[in-house]
């Protein structure tokens, strides 16, 4: 039976490399039955809607949703990011940020686990005589024991089934004493439900030089919000460029559909040239099939994808080239 998936084109590129991976989901042999949803930086410019309650709920119907790419220079900070990407994650439950990184060359083969509802994302903070000399703005961080915990169980249980076993934390526990602590108490704790898996703790600054230095010694990374967004746009950087980073927003639960993008933006610069790496896209769909269960047709695409390894082309001629791979 066909995949009911809603899929969000988006805005700049993201129509352009969501075709692609339809298109390699088709040649993979999977049939999907699809929604579009026209939702974006161009959508609110256009009547002022972001992400309105009812499309959540119909949301709430498909098995999956695919997402391009959603923000345009136009729109002001937040209004997309909060309104429609964060709120979707909030939402929907989608409390891991699954970010793999397998270098073209083999050279390293890791996965990020970033906790996708909490944080600094939460959005606790505000302002105080905004604009004035004595003007006070905070911006807080959420860490709740059962967020923590969940999102930590998620990536020992992801550790557990790969062949190295080892899970390391990432944190700043040396100046976070607050949330560090608790992180910290939380992966040591669950960690005693998982006794074959080796673990290790990097404060998020050494991992940066770790990143690019010998990123060999990961295998599985779990880590907060926002240090996982940065340190993912970091791993797709050494991994071959973030035109190959693909990313599963989950809700391992499944109450509800998990969402699966490319890590890169928009990149209105070359926005309807033909020109965006389609393959982080793809690999995003990749992990869509995974999750649906279509787990040979998964495996299939991300052979496909490494045999064209090297090859340079518009985004169709990519997109074309991996589905004849298939
Ligand atoms: C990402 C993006 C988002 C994030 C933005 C667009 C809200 O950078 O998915 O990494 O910060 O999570
Ligand atoms: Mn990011």
């Amino acid at each position: 039976m066909a995949h009911s998936i809603g899929v969000i084109g988006g805005d700049g590129i993201g129509p352009e490399v969501i075709a692609e991976a339809l298109k390699v989901i088709d040649a993979a042999g999977v049939a999907l039955d699809t929604v579009d949803y026209d939702l974006g930086g161009a959508r609110y410019l256009r009547d002022g809607v972001v992400l309105p309650d009812e499309v959540i709920e119909e949301w709430r119907g498909h098995e999956a949703l695919l997402l391009g790419a959603v923000g345009t220079p136009e729109v002001p900070p937040g209004v997309i990011e909060r309104g429609l990407l964060l709120k979707m994650r909030f939402e929907l439950d989608l409390y891991i940020n699954q970010r793999p990184f397998t270098h073209p060359d083999g050279d390293h083969d890791f996965i990020v686990i970033r906790e996708n509802t909490e944080g600094t994302y939460a959005g606790e903070g505000g302002f105080l005589r905004k604009g004035t000399p004595h003007e006070i703005a905070t911006q807080g961080s959420v860490n709740t024991r059962f967020g923590v915990e969940r999102c930590v169980r998620y990536a020992y249980d992801l550790a557990a089934s790969r062949e190295r076993q080892h899970l390391t934390l990432v944190h700043k526990t040396n100046v976070l004493t607050f949330a560090g602590d608790l992180w910290e108490r939380a992966f040591t704790e669950v960690g005693t439900e998982f006794p074959a898996v080796e673990t290790a703790y990097n404060h998020v600054d050494a991992a940066c030089i770790y990143f690019v230095e010998s990123p060999q010694r990961y295998d599985v990374i779990v880590t907060d919000n926002l240090f996982g967004d940065i340190l993912t746009d970091l791993g797709g950087a050494v991994s071959g460029g973030i035109g190959f980073a693909s990313s599963g927003n989950l809700n391992p639960d499944r109450t509800g559909p998990s969402m699966f993008e490319p890590v890169h933006g928009s990149a209105p610069d070359i926005a309807g040239q033909n020109k965006a790496n389609p393959i982080a896209a793809i690999l995003s769909a990749a992990m869509m099939l995974d999750f649906l269960g279509e787990t040979e047709a998964a495996a299939r695409v991300r052979e496909a994808c490494a045999a064209c390894t090297g090859l340079t082309g518009s985004t169709t001629e990519l997109g074309d080239a991996v589905a004849a791979k298939l």
